[in-house]
């Protein structure tokens, strides 16, 4: 089944004194339990993609179908549900809340869903992280606090994945242990991941490339 398809998308940004065509003419498609990677150089559209695929930002024209469906056609409501629970975002930057801790930036993912507290124990379990439920993202490596971040992009257990160079901050040994985790959420859980990076040798991870240059897929 094809979860997120483009038809010929477009996204372009106006300021007052310049208009910038970001994304100019996507055709894309990522079927149900693909791992598909996105690479290009900075600037080129990556992170404006992700967003225009998840309905964080607007489109310009064209079409993006999630699930088979236009997201234009979408309602108020159904882009909340569909931010709420069919997909999790793992942002390069983690924006995790400083002053909640660990246990609670995962358990606002739940409430913000309209939903209780189960299964945050045993996310944090998955993650590696349940003797630190307790700590403060400050008091956390990097690496750990990417893993709050995918445990909190996983929490009300999405079918799709958006992960914007989860490892670009990161070390080696760090960068390695976030892509085996997402290699295991997709073969074993099947959710389906789009995954923009950086670095080649995370390339292999993935069973589908889209190289974006100038806004183009080439
Ligand atoms: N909200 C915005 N308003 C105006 N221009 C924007 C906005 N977001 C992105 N852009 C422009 O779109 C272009 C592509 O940006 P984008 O962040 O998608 O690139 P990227 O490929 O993710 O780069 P990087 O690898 O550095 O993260 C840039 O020239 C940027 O200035
Ligand atoms: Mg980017």
């Amino acid at each position: 089944m094809e979860v997120i398809k483009t038809i010929d998308l477009y996204k372009s940004f106006q300021n007052a004194t310049l208009k910038q065509d970001v994304l100019r003419g996507i055709n894309i498609t990522v079927s149900q339990g693909e791992f598909a990677g996105i690479i290009g150089p900075s600037g080129s559209g990556k992170t404006t993609l992700l967003y225009c695929l998840s309905s964080l930002e607007d489109i310009t024209s064209g079409q993006v179908l999630v699930l088979g469906k236009d997201i234009a056609q979408y309602t108020v409501r159904d882009i909340e549900e569909f931010r709420k629970t069919t997909i999790g975002f793992v942002f390069q930057f983690y924006n995790l809340i400083p002053n909640l801790t660990v246990y609670e930036n995962i358990l606002l993912a739940r409430v913000i869903a309209d939903k209780d507290e189960s299964g945050i124990d045993e996310i944090l379990e998955k993650v590696h992280l349940s003797e630190f439920k307790d700590y403060y993202p400050n008091q956390l490596s990097g690496g750990m606090q990417q893993r709050v971040a995918i445990a909190r992009a996983l929490v009300n257990k999405p079918s799709l994945i958006f992960a914007d160079e989860p490892t670009g901050n990161l070390d080696q040994n760090n960068g390695k242990e976030i892509m085996n985790l997402l290699s295991e959420l997709n073969q074993k859980d099947n959710i389906t991941i789009l995954l923009v990076t950086h670095n080649e040798d995370y390339l292999s991870y993935c069973n589908r490339i889209f190289k974006l240059i100038d806004g183009k897929i080439v």
